[in-house]
């Protein structure tokens, strides 16, 4: 099996020197990576910057945005991937235009405003590629409406919600409290976990899946 894992927030440019992010630990797409390598898997991970160290036996490809990380994840399942597994806390928006000198501020002012357009929804544009897709929904109100809206708007298989309000689950924490669907309407609640068990609860997911249609 081929698997395709991203993971990190990404980075859209201000300017040289300025960046718009989110709090994405990495961890947990990390640590989906790792399970399917020690699965026996090959691997590939792509990832904004996160502080983590980079795996052993797993291809690493370093990105900044989101636009990057569209074209890495585009290129590698182009070339053939089993599964895709969205991880990554991919920025929403990006600055209109990226500054090529640093901003200065300028004396009197207090007061900015900075145009940002859309950026390209990843697994939107990859959803007619081969491959069992699987996103995640992290959100702080109505865990599981907004989770089955993005599984079907997005085309997926599976989607991985979980609450970000919870303090001890969720981001850069080492713990995760999920609910995983499917297209059929079914709803796996899982307790309190490892991010490393919620990733090898995912993979026997997607090997299901893999499964069925082989
Ligand atoms: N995602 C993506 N491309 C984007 C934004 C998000 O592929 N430009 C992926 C994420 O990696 C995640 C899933 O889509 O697997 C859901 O991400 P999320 O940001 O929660 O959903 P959005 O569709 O951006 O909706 P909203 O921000 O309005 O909650």
């Amino acid at each position: 099996m081929h698997v395709v894992v991203s993971a990190g927030g990404t980075q859209e440019p201000i300017d040289p020197v300025r960046i718009i992010t989110n709090r994405s630990s990495g961890k947990q797409g990390y640590a989906i990576a790792e399970a399917a390598r020690d699965r026996g898997a090959r691997v590939t991970l792509v990832t904004a910057p996160t502080a983590l160290t980079d795996p052993d036996l797993i291809e690493v490809v370093k990105v900044g945005s989101a636009r990057d990380m569209l074209a890495s994840i585009e290129s590698t399942l182009r070339a053939g991937a089993d599964a895709l597994v969205m991880a990554a806390a991919v920025a929403d928006w990006e600055p209109a235009s990226a500054a090529r000198q640093k901003v200065k501020k300028v004396d009197g002012q207090d007061r900015t405003t900075l145009e940002l357009t859309k950026t390209p929804d990843i697994l939107a544009t990859v959803r007619e590629l081969p491959g069992v897709k699987v996103g995640f929904a992290a959100e702080t109100e109505d865990l599981l409406g907004n989770a089955k809206e993005k599984l079907s708007r997005k085309g997926l298989d599976l989607i991985v919600a979980n609450d970000v309000s919870a303090t001890d689950a969720g981001f850069n924490v080492d713990n995760n409290r999920v609910v995983i669907l499917d297209r059929d309407g079914a709803q796996d609640e899982l307790p309190l976990m490892s991010k490393r068990d919620v990733a090898d609860r995912i993979l026997d997911r997607v090997r299901r899946i893999v499964d069925a249609r082989h």
